[in-house]
C-alpha cells in the first residue's frame, strides 16, 4: 500500500501521509496541509475525519462490529458484567479477580455524596429533567474535589477521581430521580452490587443481594455493558475536547452528559417510547408515521432508526433486541407499546426509503422497552445511557490525557460579510 497520496492543487503537488490502524482502517494526515497548500478540509458534523488515534473501541459500521478492547461485545454482554467491563475500557485490559474485587470495594467505599449536594438538589423544580440535573451534579463535584481541577496531578490523584464518579454517579442519577418525584433521597447501600444499590436508590428495594431479580439484575447489566463505549461519537468527542482545554474530569463528564441528552443521540431512547405511545393514542396507524418520516418538508424522523456509522445493522441492537424478549416474556409483561415497535420494524424494513438509506433499529429501539418493563420511568432512560457511558467517556479523556494530545480547536471557511465600516446609529 501507498504510505502517501497525491494532492494536485493551482500546480503544484502535495505528498499526504497515509496512517494505517491496527484493523487496516485507513487515512490521510493532514495535519500539515494549511502549513504546505494554504488548504484546510470542510466536513461539517465530522462525517469522514477522524480527530485521534484510540486504542480503546474499534467499530465497523458496514460488517456490523463492536469490540472493547479487542474482546466482542457479544463475548461480553453474554460473559462478563459491567464493573469488569468499565475496569477493562479504562486501563485496557480485563481484571484477575483480585484485582476486580479491590475495584469493586474501591467503588463502593465512594458511594456517599457530601450532605450539601442535597441542598443543590433541592434547587432544583421538581419538573427539572434528570439529564440537566445530572450534568449539574457532576459539575458540582469540582466544588467538594477542588484538586481534582487540575487534571495534571499525579496519576493516583486523577485515579481517585476516575473512582468517586463510578461510585457517585448511580447516586447522583437515582437523586435526579428522586428530585423529580419529590421523594426523599436514598442513601446507598454498600452491601449490594452495582446495579443492585442503583435500584435500591431508586426504588428502595432491593435491601439485599437476594432480593435482586436476577432477570432484572442480568438485564440491566447487559444495557449497560452495551452503552458503554462507543468510540467518536458525540458525547465522546465532547468530553475529549473539553478536557482538551485541561478541564477537569468532572467538568469534561458533565459535558459529555449534556452532550449525550439531545434527542439525535442518547435522547433518543426517550424520544422512541414517547413516538411509541404516540402513534399508539393516535390510533395505532403506522403508515402514517412512516410515511410523515419520509416527507422532506416534515421535520419529524423515525426515531431509534438510523445511525452515523452502522449502515446495515447495529450490532447492539441486535443483543437488544433479543434481551427484550427475554424480560418482557419472563416477567409475563404484554406490551401494547411493543407491539407497535415490532410493526413499525416490520413496515420500515420492507420500505425502500429506510432500505436505500441504511435505515436500521439502533440501540435506543428497544432499550426503552426494557427499562420501562423494569419500571423505570420515561424521562430516566437517557440517565440509564449515562450510567452505562461512563466508562467509557473516562476511558477517552484519560486516552487523550495520557497521549498529551493539543487543545480541540477546528477550522472554518468563513463565508459572512467582508470588512465593512461601522455605520453610526444617527445615519442608518
Ligand atoms: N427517519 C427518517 N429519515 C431518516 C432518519 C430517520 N430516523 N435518519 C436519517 N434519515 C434520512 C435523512 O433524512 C437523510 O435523507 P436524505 O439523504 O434523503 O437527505 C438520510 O437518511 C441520511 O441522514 P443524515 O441525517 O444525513 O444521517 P446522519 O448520519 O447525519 O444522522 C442519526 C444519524 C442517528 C442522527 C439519524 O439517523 C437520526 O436522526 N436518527 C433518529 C435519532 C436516533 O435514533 N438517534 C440515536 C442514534 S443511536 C444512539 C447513539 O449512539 O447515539
Amino acid at each position: 500500500m501507498s504510505k502517501s497520496a497525491k494532492l494536485h492543487f493551482n500546480g503544484s503537488e502535495y505528498d499526504i501521509p497515509v496512517v494505517k490502524g491496527t484493523e487496516n482502517e485507513i487515512a490521510l494526515d493532514i495535519s500539515n496541509l494549511r502549513s504546505q497548500s494554504g488548504l484546510i478540509t470542510l466536513d461539517k458534523g465530522f462525517k469522514n475525519t477522524g480527530s485521534t488515534k484510540s486504542a480503546i473501541t474499534f467499530l465497523n459500521g458496514e460488517e456490523g462490529v463492536l469490540r472493547y478492547r479487542g474482546y466482542s461485545i457479544e463475548n461480553l454482554s453474554s460473559k462478563s458484567n459491567f464493573l469488569e467491563v468499565s475496569y477493562l475500557l479504562i486501563y485496557g485490559e480485563l481484571p484477575t479477580t483480585e484485582i476486580l474485587d479491590s475495584f469493586a470495594k474501591e467503588i463502593s467505599s465512594h458511594t456517599l455524596v457530601h450532605e450539601d449536594v442535597k441542598s443543590i438538589l433541592d434547587g432544583f423544580p421538581s419538573r427539572a429533567h434528570p439529564m440537566g440535573v445530572l450534568s449539574s451534579l457532576v459539575s458540582s463535584l469540582t466544588a467538594f474535589y477542588p484538586k481534582s481541577l487540575d487534571p495534571n496531578r499525579s496519576a493516583e490523584e486523577i485515579n481517585g477521581t476516575i473512582i468517586r464518579l463510578i461510585a457517585k454517579l448511580p447516586t447522583l442519577a437515582a437523586w435526579s430521580y428522586k428530585n423529580r418525584m419529590r421523594q426523599p433521597v436514598m442513601y446507598p447501600n454498600n452491601n449490594l452490587n452495582y446495579t443492585g444499590n442503583f435500584l435500591h436508590m431508586m426504588f428502595g428495594l432491593p435491601t439485599s443481594e437476594s432480593q435482586i431479580d436476577p432477570i432484572i439484575a442480568k438485564a440491566l447489566d447487559k444495557l449497560l455493558i452495551l452503552h458503554a463505549d462507543h468510540e467518536q461519537n458525540c458525547s465522546a468527542s465532547t468530553v475529549r475536547i473539553v478536557g482538551s482545554s485541561h478541564a477537569s474530569l468532572y467538568a469534561s463528564v458533565s459535558a459529555g452528559i449534556a452532550a449525550l441528552w439531545g434527542p439525535l443521540h442518547g435522547g433518543a431512547n426517550q424520544a422512541v417510547i414517547e413516538m411509541l405511545e404516540d402513534i399508539k393514542d393516535q390510533g395505532g396507524d403506522i403508515n402514517k408515521f412512516i410515511n410523515k418520516a419520509k416527507d422532506k418538508k416534515d421535520p419529524f424522523r423515525l426515531m431509534g432508526f438510523g445511525h452515523r456509522v452502522y449502515k446495515n445493522f447495529d450490532p447492539r441492537a441486535k443483543i437488544i433486541k433479543q434481551a427484550a424478549d427475554d424480560v418482557l416474556g419472563q416477567l409475563g409483561i404484554n406490551d401494547p407499546v411493543l407491539d407497535i415497535a415490532m410493526k413499525l420494524e416490520d413496515v420500515a424494513l420492507n420500505d425502500d426509503y429506510f432500505k436505500s438509506r441504511g435505515l436500521y433499529p439502533n440501540v435506543d429501539f428497544y432499550s426503552g422497552i426494557i427499562y420501562r418493563a423494569l419500571g423505570i420511568p420515561t424521562d430516566m432512560f437517557t440517565v440509564m445511557f449515562a450510567l452505562g457511558r461512563l466508562p467509557g467517556w473516562i476511558a477517552q479523556w484519560k486516552e487523550m490525557r495520557e497521549n498529551n494530545e493539543p487543545i480541540g480547536r477546528p477550522r472554518q471557511v468563513y463565508v459572512g460579510n467582508n470588512h465593512r465600516e461601522y455605520i453610526d446609529i444617527s445615519k442608518r
